[in-house]
């Protein structure tokens, strides 16, 4: 059933131990590759467990956007520290989360110089049921599954997304002083707007716009070529993945949609380009609006079953198939290039009829490592034995 065997080693998890993480002071557990449950009442902290081994993978969390919730109430920083491993070698990853400034990472004790450098060791794809928005929310919720796609295939990518993300705000800003200067205009004389808008590129603004142009064109096209690629590499997996799921609906399509329109083969040079023809075609209601228009961060990753969008057509279940679809292919492309992710399934199963609960179940069990939260014991399909953490009251006990 699955499209990409492959033969690649796995990585998994040895040892996950926290401090201040969370609802946790500290804990620290032995894992073993296989299926690993996590079962326990609402509230109990099952979750916090392993949204501290995806924030090990991505340094980010699938819940929140930024690190401030994850450290314990009252406590000024957290450690997450994971051993990771692949074949016979084993690395330390150690991340102290301090919000508002910046992180800190080991590896194998040693300090490194950004803690982005250790991203890639440990991969993760995590269910959840918050990827559900990734069908029925924003285009932003898709685009993050593209670019930590992205990332998690090849690590540069987070750099190529924080230049891109860095050189949107700079350029955000001097879109939004050259419109304040110009709306400070109606009201005032003319000889003073043009003034106060000159004052906003620090020189003239549209030759300052046009260096900013230039670098958003540059990563842009970088982050849009590898998005292009990505969904062309995924539209098969995630046919395949939705079709298993739900076998009786219509056909599950993707097709990236851009600010510009574009087909997907075209090269950087020509991405670059177009993302710059196409800033020049929509200045005046950038400088109007104060927003930059064009480019990646406007673009959407269109969902289609049959006919239809996914968004705002599809049933609730089919949604969920559609989002299981989607980490499945990530699943799917990320062992065929670098052997086994850790599989986590937060909550799913009790997402799931039968049916559906069976053919996951099906699907990951062979991973080299699963791990699973679930409120009742009930809830972890019957395929998928393997070991078991009783998690109530902040205690995590190993009864199987
Ligand atoms: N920064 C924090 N400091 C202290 N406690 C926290 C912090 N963040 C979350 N919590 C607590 O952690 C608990 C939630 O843990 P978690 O989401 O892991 O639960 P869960 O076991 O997955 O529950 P469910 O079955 O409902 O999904 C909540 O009681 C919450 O108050
Ligand atoms: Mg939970």
């Amino acid at each position: 059933m699955r499209a990409w065997p492959t033969n690649l080693p796995g990585v998994h998890v040895a040892n996950l131990s926290l401090t201040d993480f969370r609802s946790y002071d500290t804990v620290d557990l032995g894992l073993e590759p296989g299926v690993t449950a996590f079962v326990g009442p609402n509230g109990q902290g099952k979750t916090n467990l392993v949204e501290a081994l995806g924030y090990v993978a991505t340094q980010s969390s699938h819940r929140v956007a930024n690190d401030g919730p994850l450290v314990r109430q009252g406590a000024a920083r957290a450690i997450v520290r994971a051993v990771v491993v692949r074949e016979d070698r084993r690395a330390l990853i150690e991340l102290e989360i301090n919000p508002g400034k910046a992180n800190r990472a080991r590896l194998n004790r040693s300090p490194v110089s950004r803690p982005r450098d250790v991203v890639g060791l440990l991969r993760t794809v995590l269910f959840a049921p918050e990827d559900l928005a990734m069908v029925k929310g924003d285009p932003s919720e898709r685009r993050r599954y593209l670019d930590d796609l992205l990332v998690a295939r090849t690590p540069r990518f987070a750099g190529v997304r924080a230049d891109y993300d860095r050189v949107l705000k700079q350029r955000g800003a001097l879109l939004r002083t050259a419109a304040q200067a110009r709306r400070g205009g109606r009201s005032g004389r003319r000889a003073d707007n043009d003034a106060a808008f000159a004052a906003a590129g620090a020189g003239d603004p549209l030759s300052t716009l046009e260096v900013w142009d230039a670098h958003l064109a540059r990563h842009g096209a970088e982050l849009l070529a590898a998005r292009l690629e990505l969904v062309e590499a995924l539209r098969p997996l995630v046919a395949a993945s939705y079709a298993a799921l739900a076998p009786n609906s219509a056909p599950a399509a993707l097709e990236y949609r851009g600010s510009l329109s574009i087909e997907a083969e075209t090269d950087r040079a020509t991405l670059e380009e177009r993302l710059r023809a196409g800033l020049l075609e929509v200045r005046t209601s950038e400088i109007e609006r104060g927003v930059t228009l064009v480019g990646p961060h406007r673009d959407d990753l269109f969902l289609g079953l049959g006919e239809l969008p996914a968004r705002g057509y599809a049933s609730h279940g089919e949604s969920w198939s559609f989002a299981l679809a989607l980490r499945l292919a990530a699943y799917d492309l990320l062992r065929a290039d670098g052997g086994d992710p850790v599989l986590i399934l937060d909550d799913v199963f009790a997402e799931l009829d039968n049916q559906r609960r069976g053919r996951l179940a099906e699907i990951v069990a062979p991973a080299e490592q699963v791990l699973i939260t679930a409120a009742v014991a009930a809830d972890v399909p019957a395929e998928l034995v393997g070991a078991r953490f009783d998690v109530a009251e902040g205690s995590v006990q190993r009864v199987r």
